[in-house]
């Protein structure tokens, strides 16, 4: 990791209050997460774990009970609009075109239509969007609109960038071209993006580092580096180097799925048995 951290998240935990008379639920616990600038960082956790919380979080869209959320070395007066943020679901509006769905963001943040279009239609190429601008989502294919979705998040002009589960409904083909072109933008534009999945094979494919998090309530139970040479393509998902790391991050996902806690494995590893 380097030295200064674009973004680093400190001890937090949330728990979400029970309403009318309801149990609490401890959605984190003590998470503790580092990123430099221009790093690709996975979380990869169970369902339920607490991710989407914490990117709500990072986002300013909810307060944590404690903790913080450090941008630049320093806590924002204001998280709300410091990130892009691409929720889980893709939220295109189906009343608004292609183009109109892209721009949001910079309207919302005040730039005037005749330029956000400007913008975003400089893009549309890039984002393979090019001849839907005028279409309505519904017409799209789920990579499409991933695909809008993510220029939207992209034409919002942030540093950080938060994808929360960007391909997770896709089928196996789409996906892995997504996750090729995703990287193909990453590597031009260089942000720093905070990314999360269920699928361990994208999370190594894809970062610099991984955090995996224990069943909820969530928790850091390891974080790896992702050493493999860039730029990547997807043979080095056959390689011993890429099926080491596989295999050192299921491990705590199985044991968080039996319903174990924080993770403590004494069994030989791939490497080992080589
Ligand atoms: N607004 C809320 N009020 C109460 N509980 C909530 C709220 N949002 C989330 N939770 C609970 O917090 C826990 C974590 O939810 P969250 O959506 O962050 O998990 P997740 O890791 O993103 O799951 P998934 O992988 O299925 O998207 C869950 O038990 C969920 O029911
Ligand atoms: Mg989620």
């Amino acid at each position: 990791m380097q030295a200064s951290s674009k973004l680093k998240i400190e001890g937090l935990s949330k728990t979400y209050k029970g309403s009318s008379g309801g149990e609490n639920v401890t959605a984190l616990k003590d998470v503790g997460i580092e990123i430099g600038a221009g790093e690709f960082v996975s979380i990869v956790g169970p369902s339920g774990c607490g991710k989407s919380t914490l990117f709500n979080i990072i986002a300013g869209l909810i307060r944590p009970s404690r903790g913080s959320v450090l941008l630049d070395g320093r806590e924002p007066d204001e998280l709300l609009g410091s990130v892009g943020y691409m929720p889980q679901r893709d939220c295109l509006m189906p009343w608004r075109t292609v183009l109109d769905n892209t721009t949001l963001g910079l309207e919302l943040s005040g730039v005037r239509k005749k330029e956000a279009h400007k913008r975003a239609l400089a893009e549309f190429e890039r984002f393979g969007l090019a001849g839907f601008e005028k279409h309505w989502p519904a017409k799209l294919s789920g990579g499409m609109k991933q695909r809008a979705a993510l220029l939207r998040t992209f034409l919002a002009g942030r540093d950080v960038m938060l994808l929360d589960e960007p391909f997770g409904a896709l089928d196996a083909l789409t996906r892995a071209n997504m996750q090729e072109w995703l990287l193909d933008v990453w590597q031009e534009d260089r942000k720093t993006i905070l990314f999360v999945t269920h699928d361990v094979e994208e999370a190594i494919y894809l970062s610099d580092r991984v955090y995996v998090m224990s069943g909820r309530p969530g928790r850091v139970s390891l974080c790896v580096d992702v050493k493999l040479e860039r730029p990547r393509k997807s043979e080095i998902t056959m390689s011993p180097e890429f099926l080491i790391l596989k295999q050192k991050l299921l491990r705590p996902l199985e044991e968080a799925a039996a319903g174990g806690g924080l993770f403590i494995d004494d069994r030989p590893t791939l490497e080992e048995q080589i």
